[in-house]
């Protein structure tokens, strides 16, 4: 098979739809100017076009104000702006104990500074009413704020979000969801489902280019700012502009980024969030079913039995004898693109038993085929016929 097999579509989408490519070129060539800074035509139209980004996201995402939709860099730094502006000396925190270093570092920086302190739930796969019984018997009378990821990084397993949202909210919880693998593949309903600060990166499932990001909050007072600068309002007041997206938005945003992702939106929209989930979904489950018919005792698979809905198109499994970097390097030879070793997730490495060894992870996009997998698949097999 000519070119790279990509099947790295957790860590980043690739390719990218045409549109993105399309509206990238386009904003550099015609949007070139620094919105919301001047008056003149230039700036006005690349404003314009990024205040419609805002107002797709919003759409998709159900969050009531198209104010309430702020630029990031990515879902890291969305996070760290939930976290650095709602979280206060003393108050208690609940993550998931399958958090991405995106959630858990952050957290735990605060509380080895003293100033916050935190629980682990337990999640168990497959049984809602389990998980959030922990989530709840986690739930402490300072606990302000519910941490966790919509579906993992490493195994695609999903937490009943809504479940979990509406027991945190019912003990006085800010819910914060982390969107990285979910966003754009499964429904997320900020308004249904009672999450106040939803956490998105732009270049996975909703196809815009790396360096974009987004927080939506359903709070107008929250977070509170955490980076301050130029906002292009109220340029004269020495403080931090208190309106939404300003107060969260200091410094250049990354328009042409904004742009393109606005692209990208239009293709998930276009495309069909649910057929892109179900598409995904078929290869995934074609996959799985190959590596469970591998002779026994060769494949080690974590967790990837249900997806309907129940799991994103992430796959993480290992090659007996060999770590998960190892096969990694090996599926790069035959030209796969795959990601091998620790995916920035100790708790879900912890929980999955796989801390000697990290694993292999095969994460599926909208533009992955049959052929492609069946290509994977037999690299799978006589890889682990070698050991
Ligand atoms: N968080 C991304 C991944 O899981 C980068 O690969």
């Amino acid at each position: 098979m000519s070119g790279v097999v990509y099947f790295d579509n957790a860590a980043t989408t690739f390719p990218k739809p045409c549109k993105t490519l399309a509206a990238l070129d386009e904003a550099m060539r015609r949007y070139g100017a620094n919105p919301g800074r001047s008056g003149h035509k230039m700036s006005a139209a690349c404003a314009e076009k990024v205040y419609e980004c805002r107002e797709k996201a919003a759409k998709l995402f159900g969050c009531t104000k198209t104010e309430n939709v702020v630029f990031t860099s990515n879902c890291t730094h969305a996070v760290n702006l939930v976290i650095n502006g709602v979280l206060r000396q003393g108050d208690h925190v609940v993550i998931s104990d399958m958090e991405h270093n995106a959630v858990l570092r952050p957290i735990h920086h605060l509380a080895e500074q003293g100033e916050i302190t935190y629980t682990v739930a337990e999640s168990f796969e497959g049984d809602d009413i389990a998980t959030v019984k922990s989530f709840c018997e986690s739930i402490a009378p300072n606990t302000r704020l519910v941490a966790m990821s919509h579906a993992s990084n490493v195994n695609g397993a999903v937490l009943p979000i809504e479940k979990i949202a509406k027991a945190a909210k019912e003990k006085g919880a800010y819910v914060l969801v982390d969107g990285a693998q979910s966003g754009g593949v499964l429904p997320i309903d900020m308004q249904q489902s009672g999450v106040d600060f939803l956490c998105l990166p732009g270049h996975k499932g909703l196809y815009g280019p790396m360096g974009t990001g987004m927080l939506l909050t359903s709070a107008d007072d929250l977070p509170m700012a955490s980076v301050f600068g130029g906002t292009g309002s109220s340029s004269l007041n020495y403080s931090q502009p208190d309106s939404l997206p300003d107060r969260l938005e200091s410094g250049t945003l990354n328009a042409p980024g904004i742009i393109a992702l606005g692209a990208g939106l239009d293709f998930v929209a276009q495309a069909g969030r649910e057929n892109i989930r179900r598409h995904e979904e078929r290869i995934a489950e074609y996959i799985v079913a190959h590596l469970k018919e591998m002779p026994r005792g060769r494949i080690e698979l974590y967790g990837a039995e249900k997806f309907q809905q129940r799991r994103a198109a992430v796959i993480s499994f290992n090659i007996a004898g060999r770590t998960g970097e190892e096969t990694a390097e090996l599926l790069n030879s035959y030209g796969i693109a795959v990601r091998g070793g620790y995916h920035c997730a100790p708790l879900a490495h912890k929980k999955l038993r796989t801390l000697d060894r990290g694993s292999c992870r095969i994460s599926v996009g909208a533009f992955n085929n049959l052929r492609q997998a069946d290509y994977l698949i037999n690299a799978v097999k006589k890889i682990s016929s070698l050991t």
